[in-house]
């Protein structure tokens, strides 16, 4: 019998949230039988120990087969390096088809590079929509998905937000949450929230109980870059930390402005444990065992209704519908009354159980793998 030959795909990463996304595509394409070969390429958006390495190494993500090393940059700019830097990588081989995940400013770049020489684009978290065009992600979605060949979806309300905008239901397939399918495989070796704050020489971190505390992270540019918000937003965190202690893993975004801004005696006034950026288990283990989480992470309000943790968004809307409609999301914003008068629900009520979404069971990736595997045919 003749061997099919392999049909090389080339994998896009770029920021910290793709990296949990591409592990379970790239690990499924190695694992199932299929004619699909990944080729795995790191933009560099995202760079260093604790936004790269760490994730690579526990998530076994294989070494990317290039990085194009782009660093940080004006969105113009890094947009613009990571074409001008994929494009001669598409011109190595054959490639049959190029995949990007999410909705960072590598996915749209390598996108319209792919679409521009003729290779189908492939899309994985297609029609998320929070109509709110000042998000620069909600750009990068809406193109993005204009220009894919094949696009799969993480909920119901993303299929008709494509239908609204034109796209060919036959090429949108609903696969469920390849994050649920990372979070389902790490949990168990997610590290013990104890572990990650004995590195903090923080006498408050060791009173820390199992279940009472919350986590905090944050940062979006509509908040974090505006110093009139950013201080507001961290005088309510202060006031909600004097009634459950709040650990806040610190995005480098959001240190920057911390620090340009002077605002770390104000959080150091409250009971709040800022921590570095931190590596996916770890994280997954603060979460895990948390009273409840307040972010304006996409990702985190996924991986919150996944573990049945009630979150408090802030921010004004979500992509994410179905983490409000069945999970654990709260909407509160960046407004002081609605953020304590939430936090005041879960602490006498517990807050939302919610209930999983539909698919997102820990096999998105495998659907994927099915369906391409077809397709490339
Ligand atoms: C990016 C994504 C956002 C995603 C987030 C996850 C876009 C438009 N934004 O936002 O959707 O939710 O990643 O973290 O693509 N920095 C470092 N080390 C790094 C990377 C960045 O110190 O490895 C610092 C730099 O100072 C940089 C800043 O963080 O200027 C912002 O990084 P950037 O990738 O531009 O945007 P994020 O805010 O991380």
């Amino acid at each position: 019998m003749t061997k099919m030959p392999k049909k090389k795909i080339v994998c896009v990463v770029g920021a910290r949230p793709n990296f949990m996304k591409i592990a379970p595509i790239i690990r499924a394409m190695n694992n199932q039988q299929t004619v699909l070969d990944p080729y795995l390429v790191h933009t560099g958006q995202h760079y260093g120990a604790d936004m790269k390495t760490s994730f690579f190494d526990q998530l076994n993500i294989p070494e990317p087969d290039v990085d194009l090393n782009v660093g940080s940059a004006t969105h113009a700019v890094q947009t613009a390096e990571i074409m001008k830097r994929f494009e001669p990588v598409l011109d190595q081989d054959d490639f049959h088809a190029v995949l990007v995940v999410g909705d960072v400013n590598s996915t749209i770049a390598c996108g319209m590079v792919a679409v521009k020489k003729n290779i189908p684009l492939i899309h994985v978290e297609a029609g998320l929509r929070c109509y709110d065009k000042t998000m620069p992600e909600e750009i990068n979605r809406v193109l993005t998905d204009q220009i894919s060949d094949l696009l799969f979806t993480t909920e119901r309300s993303a299929h008709d937000n494509l239908i609204k905008e034109g796209i060919s239901d036959s090429a949108i397939h609903f696969v469920g949450n390849v994050m649920v399918d990372t979070l389902l495989a790490n949990v168990e070796r997610a590290i013990p929230y104890q572990q990650t704050l004995l590195n903090v020489s923080d006498e408050n971190a060791s009173n820390i109980k199992e279940g009472e505390y919350s986590v905090l992270t944050l940062h979006r540019p509509a908040t974090v870059d505006h110093p009139v918000y950013l201080k507001q937003t961290l005088e309510t965190i202060v006031q909600v930390s004097k009634r459950i202690p709040i650990i806040f893993p610190v995005h480098p975004r959001t240190a920057k402005q911390i620090e340009s801004l002077g605002l770390n005696n104000l959080l150091s006034s409250g009971n709040v444990i800022s921590l570095p950026a931190l590596g996916y288990l770890e994280i997954l283990g603060l979460m895990k065992s948390a009273k409840f989480v307040m972010t304006d992470s996409g990702g985190l309000q996924e991986e919150t209704t996944a573990l049945g943790v009630p979150c408090l968004t802030l921010r004004p809307s979500t992509e994410r519908p179905i983490t409000v409609s069945e999970g654990t999301n709260t909407i509160v914003d960046i407004d002081p009354d609605q953020i304590l008068s939430g936090v005041d629900n879960i602490l006498e009520t517990g807050g939302k159980s919610g209930r999983v979404p539909e698919y997102w069971d820990g096999h998105a990736a495998e659907r994927i793998i099915t369906i391409l595997d077809q397709w490339v045919k």
